[in-house]
């Protein structure tokens, strides 16, 4: 089921997106601040297609206007989450290219996904986490009306094999109703 924003379409991931998953996910500025390693080829790109953006409730983030992926956005359940979480919560995850960056792209994407998660999947609460020092995905997270929740200090990162500390977010249904502003 495709998500559709003012500017944005959020749809499953496709074989063909491979080539620009590849340009944005190559720069260094967008994986590694986010947990995961630069891109090293567009057929290191189509298996992480295939293999991790292949899952439930994953998206592909276009740009209506020209019709092109920016970025990705995701929601985890249960099982697939790296938080402790329980069956009716998800966790939120997210990143935009960087010629697309500022432009309010992440908070639109989130925004959808977060009613998308209350109204269709009909969960209750949302999570969300951003690295110590990453201050844009903070703010994003706030004008999405997360509210910090505790921080994870020193834990070892798998991805990256680096010791990091995340602060995480979270974001009850109840306590939606500042979504539509900006
Ligand atoms: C974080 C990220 C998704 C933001 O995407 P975006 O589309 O540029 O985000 P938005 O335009 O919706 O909002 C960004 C906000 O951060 C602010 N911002 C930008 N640079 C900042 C900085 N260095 N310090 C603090 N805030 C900053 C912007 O001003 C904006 O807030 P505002 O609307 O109040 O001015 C994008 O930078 C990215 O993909 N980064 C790398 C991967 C990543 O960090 N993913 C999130 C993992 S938790």
């Amino acid at each position: 089921m495709d998500i559709e924003t003012n500017r944005l379409v959020l749809r499953g991931w496709l074989d063909s997106d491979a080539k620009d998953l590849y340009r944005l996910a190559k720069d260094p500025r967008v994986g590694p601040i986010a947990g995961w390693p630069p891109h090293k080829s567009e057929e290191d790109s189509l298996n992480i297609i295939r293999t991790v953006l292949s899952k439930p409730y994953t998206f592909a983030v276009v740009l209506k206007e020209e019709n092109k992926v920016v970025g990705s956005i995701g929601l985890m359940l249960q099982v697939d989450s790296n938080l402790d979480i329980l069956e009716d919560e998800g966790e939120i995850g997210y990143w935009i290219g960087t010629p697309y960056w500022k432009k309010g792209l992440a908070t639109e994407a989130t925004k959808a996904l977060i009613q998308f998660a209350f109204q269709t999947l009909k969960l209750n609460k949302l999570w969300c986490g951003y690295f110590d020092g990453n201050n844009k995905s903070k703010r994003v997270q706030e004008k999405c009306g997360f509210i910090y929740h505790h921080t994870n200090k020193d834990i070892h990162w798998k991805l990256l094999d680096e010791i990091r500390t995340e602060h995480i977010t979270c974001l009850e249904k109840n306590n939606t109703f500042n979504l539509s502003r900006d």
